[in-house]
């Protein structure tokens, strides 16, 4: 990515200085070459700003395509995305996370989940052959978990569902995401709502093991 950007940037700077030097007649460069370098040297303040704008443009460019991935959560083992399944396609969370309200581990739905659709849907897609592979093979995707409470603290979704409270108070804007980012819950996170809510403030027997 990066370095399209720059070999782009520098061959439209090239083009563009072989341009001006030439006053748009490129081929006079090659039989005038020494007349060319004179007139770059007579336009340099020209040719340095419009440089420098190129660069700054590049930039953006690079800032504003580039860096969303950069943010990005961890590399999962097939492409996912929540943003494209829950947001466009309005999937239901419990779909796929079915036990979200009724165990402690609400689960990553197993690859038979999603071939119940991809057999049908874009069955061809080198992303859903990843999906054969692991159903093939019978192995379990290697999903890479991104929520963590830190260890000894019990957290269970069902009272919680049960109450009311959305996915997103807890886990953001999941429906707007492609790759989920690693995301630490913080104990003044729970206790804030908690107090908030009136709900079992009692650590040790609650949530502490
Ligand atoms: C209820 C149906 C459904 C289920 C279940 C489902 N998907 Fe999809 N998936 C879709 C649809 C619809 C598309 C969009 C297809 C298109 O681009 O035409 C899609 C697209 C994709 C793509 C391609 C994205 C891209 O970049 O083009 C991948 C990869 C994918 N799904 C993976 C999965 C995985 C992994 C699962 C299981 C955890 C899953 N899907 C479960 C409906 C589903
Ligand atoms: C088509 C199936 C599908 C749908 C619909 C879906 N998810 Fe997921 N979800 C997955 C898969 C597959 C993973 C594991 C890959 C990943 O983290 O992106 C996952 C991971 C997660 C995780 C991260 C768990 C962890 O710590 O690794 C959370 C939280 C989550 N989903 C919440 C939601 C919420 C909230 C919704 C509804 C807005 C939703 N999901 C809709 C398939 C789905
Ligand atoms: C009160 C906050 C809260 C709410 C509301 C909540 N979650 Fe979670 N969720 C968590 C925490 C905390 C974890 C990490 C638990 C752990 O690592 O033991 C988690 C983990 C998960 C995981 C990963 C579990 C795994 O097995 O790795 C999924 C999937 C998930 N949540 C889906 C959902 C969905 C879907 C909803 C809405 C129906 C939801 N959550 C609502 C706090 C919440
Ligand atoms: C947005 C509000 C909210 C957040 C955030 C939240 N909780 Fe809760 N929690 C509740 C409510 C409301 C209840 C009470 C449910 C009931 O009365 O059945 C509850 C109940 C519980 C219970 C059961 C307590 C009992 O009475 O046995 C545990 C354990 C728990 N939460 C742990 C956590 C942990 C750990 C976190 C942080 C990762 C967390 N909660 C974050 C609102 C929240």
């Amino acid at each position: 990515m990066e370095i399209i950007l720059i070999s782009l940037t520098l061959l439209t700077l090239a083009i563009l200085m072989i341009l001006v030097g030439t006053k748009g007649k490129p081929l006079t460069l090659v039989y005038h070459f020494n007349s060319v370098t004179a007139r770059i040297v007579d336009n340099k303040v020209q040719l340095l700003t419009l440089s420098s704008l190129i660069i700054l443009l590049a930039l953006f460019a690079y800032f504003y395509y580039a860096m969303p991935h950069v943010d990005a959560g961890p590399v999962q083992p097939i492409a996912f995305s929540h943003r494209l399944h829950a947001g466009d396609k309005q999937i239901d969370c419990r779909f796929c996370h079915s036990y979200v309200d009724r165990s402690i581990h609400p689960g990553i739905p197993p690859v038979e989940k999603c071939l119940y659709c991809h057999n049908f849907i874009i069955p061809k897609h080198p992303e859903i052959k990843k999906e054969h592979d692991y159903f093939d093979t019978k192995t379990p995707t290697p999903w890479k978990k991104v929520f963590y409470v830190p260890e000894h603290v019990m957290f269970n979704h069902e009272r919680h569902i049960k109450k009311e409270v959305q996915c997103e108070t807890c886990h953001g804007d999941i429906e707007g995401t492609d790759r989920l980012k690693r995301h630490d819950f913080k104990m003044g996170f729970c206790i804030e709502c908690h107090r908030k809510e009136k709900a079992n403030l009692d650590c040790w027997l609650s949530c502490h093991n």
